[in-house]
C-alpha cells in the first residue's frame, strides 16, 4: 500500500486526527505536510484526551514515524512544549523527523500578523494570530528562515537581518511598534537547534525509502479543502495547501506514489474565522449543534460556525481532492432531531447553482436550497455496522454519499475510536 492523503473536507476540524487513528497501527508513517500550530486534533484513547497542534496524530500511535514535511511552518517554542507535554503523559516522542527544509515562525511573525489583523478591522481574516500568514508570505518572498538555517549561525544572523530589514520599517512606521532587534531573533531560534538537530532530516528521501520498502505512509493535511489558499474561499483561507495536491509539495512525495485520497467530512459543517458559509445558522438550531458537538476551537477556543451538511461543498471537496473515500464523522450528534436539512444546491440571485460558483462574490451571496430529510432518536453511539444504525441514519449517510459521489466508507458516531461505523477497510 503506497502513500495516503487524508484531508478535511470543508473549514477543517473534521475530526481528521480521529481517522488517522482509525488507520492505527497499519500506518508506519504520518507526515504532516501543511499549516503549522493553526491546526487543532483532538485525539480520544480510553479515558485520555489529547489536544495536538503542530505534531502530526501519528505521534500517538507506537511505532509509527511521525515526521514534519518541508510544507510545514514550525514554531519551535510551540514544538517542544507539545513535545515536552505528550512526555509528560508518557508518549514516546522520539521518533519524531522534521523535515530540514520546513520554514520556521520566528517570533516577529506572530507580531505581524496579529497587527495586521487589527489593521484590517472589518476586512480580517479572523486569523488564529500564530504567524502562519506572514510565515508563509516569507517563504514566497524568499526570506523565509527554515530548520536548517539554525544549524550555520552565521547565515541564519544574515537571513534574519534580511528579513527584518522590510519588516522593521513595517513594523515601526505602518504599525507604530517597535523595530525587532536581530540578535533577540537569532538567539531565540538558536536556543532550540542543539535540541532539534537530531531530529532534522531529508524527510522527501525518507519517505522514498519507507515507500521502496512498501512502508504505508500517510499524509495529513492541516486544515481543509475550503481553507487552501488557492481552492478555498480566498481570501478567508489559510496560507497554505490543504487540498490532496499540497501532500506532494509539502512532502517531496510524487504524485504517482499516491494510491488513495481520505477526506473527512462531518455529517454538518462548522467554519472558525470570518468568511462566507451558506448554510450557517444563526439560531438555536446553530447554538445546539454548537454545545451537542462540543464545537469550540482547538487551537483558540473560539466558538465555531455551524449549520447544516452541505454536499455542494462536499461534492466539491471530492473532485478537487479526487477523494477516494470519505470518513463522515459526528453522526450522533444530530441524533435527537426530528428533520435534518442537506443543502443540495445554492440560490444566487435567483439563479441555481449545482456547483460552487465561479467566483467568491456569488458565492458570498449564494443561499441554500435544502432538502429535508426525517430524523432518529436511538442512541446510535455502539453501532459498527450500517445495519446497526436506525433506518433513519442510514438513509442520511446514503443519501449523502449519493450527493457527494463519492464512497463513504466509515463514520464516526461518538468521539471514541472504537465508536465507528466500517463500511469497508480504508487500507484496501
Ligand atoms: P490562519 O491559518 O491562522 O492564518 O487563519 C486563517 C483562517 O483559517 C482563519 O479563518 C482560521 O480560523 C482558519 N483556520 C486555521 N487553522 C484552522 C483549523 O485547524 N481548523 C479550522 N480553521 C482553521
Amino acid at each position: 500500500m503506497p502513500a495516503i492523503v487524508l484531508v478535511g473536507a470543508q473549514w477543517g476540524d473534521e475530526g481528521k486526527g480521529k481517522a488517522t487513528d482509525l488507520l492505527g497501527s497499519r500506518v508506519d508513517a504520518v507526515v504532516k505536510f501543511n499549516g503549522g500550530n493553526n491546526a487543532g486534533h483532538t485525539i480520544v484513547i480510553g479515558d485520555e484526551k489529547y489536544a495536538l497542534h503542530l505534531l502530526p496524530s501519528g505521534i500517538l500511535t507506537p511505532g509509527c514515524v511521525p515526521i514534519i514535511g518541508n510544507g510545514v511552518v514550525i514554531d519551535l517554542g510551540v514544538l517542544f512544549e507539545e513535545i515536552d507535554g505528550l512526555r509528560a503523559r508518557g508518549v514516546d516522542t522520539s521518533s519524531l523527523v522534521v523535515s530540514a527544509s520546513a520554514h520556521l515562525i520566528p517570533s516577529y511573525n506572530r507580531t505581524l500578523d496579529k497587527v495586521t489583523e487589527r489593521f484590517l478591522g472589518s476586512r480580517r481574516i479572523g486569523t488564529t494570530g500564530r504567524g502562519i500568514g506572514p510565515a508563509y508570505a516569507d517563504k514566497m518572498a524568499r526570506v523565509g528562515i527554515r530548520v536548517q538555517d539554525l544549524f550555520d549561525e552565521e547565515g541564519l544572523r544574515a537571513k534574519v537581518a534580511g528579513a527584518l530589514t522590510l519588516k522593521n520599517q513595517v513594523l515601526v512606521k505602518i504599525y507604530n511598534r517597535r523595530a525587532v532587534d536581530v540578535d533577540e531573533v537569532v538567539d531565540e531560534l538558536l536556543a532550540h537547534a542543539d535540541r532539534l538537530r537530531p531530529m532534522v532530516a531529508d524527510t522527501s528521501l525518507l519517505l522514498e525509502r519507507m515507500l521502496d520498502e512498501g512502508r504505508t505512509v500517510v499524509l495529513e493535511a492541516g486544515q481543509a479543502t475550503l481553507l487552501d489558499v488557492d481552492h478555498g474561499t480566498y481570501p478567508f483561507v489559510t496560507s497554505s495547501n490543504a487540498t490532496a495536491g499540497g501532500a506532494c509539495t509539502g512532502s517531496g512525495i510524487p504524485p504517482t506514489r499516491i494510491s488513495a485520497v481520505i477526506a473527512i467530512a462531518k455529517a454538518y459543517t462548522t467554519r472558525v474565522g470570518e468568511g462566507p458559509f451558506p448554510t450557517e445558522l444563526l439560531d438555536e438550531q446553530g447554538e445546539r449543534l454548537r454545545s451537542v458537538g462540543a464545537e469550540y476551537g482547538t487551537t483558540t477556543g473560539r466558538p465555531r460556525r455551524c449549520g447544516w451538511f452541505d454536499a455542494v461543498i462536499a461534492r466539491y471537496a471530492a473532485r478537487v481532492n479526487g477523494v477516494t473515500d470519505f470518513v463522515l464523522t459526528k453522526l450522533d450528534v444530530l441524533t435527537g432531531l426530528d428533520e435534518i436539512p442537506v443543502c443540495v444546491a445554492y440560490d444566487v440571485d435567483g439563479v441555481r447553482h449545482d456547483e460552487i460558483p465561479m467566483t467568491q462574490r456569488e458565492f458570498a451571496r449564494a443561499t441554500p436550497i435544502y432538502e429535508t430529510f426525517p430524523g432518529w432518536d436511538e442512541d446510535i453511539s455502539s453501532a459498527t455496522t450500517l445495519n446497526d444504525l436506525p433506518k433513519n441514519a442510514r438513509q442520511y449517510v446514503e443519501t449523502l454519499e449519493e450527493m457527494i459521489k463519492a464512497p463513504i466508507s466509515a463514520v464516526g458516531v461518538g468521539p471514541e475510536r472504537e465508536a465507528t461505523v466500517t463500511v469497508r477497510d480504508l487500507l484496501r
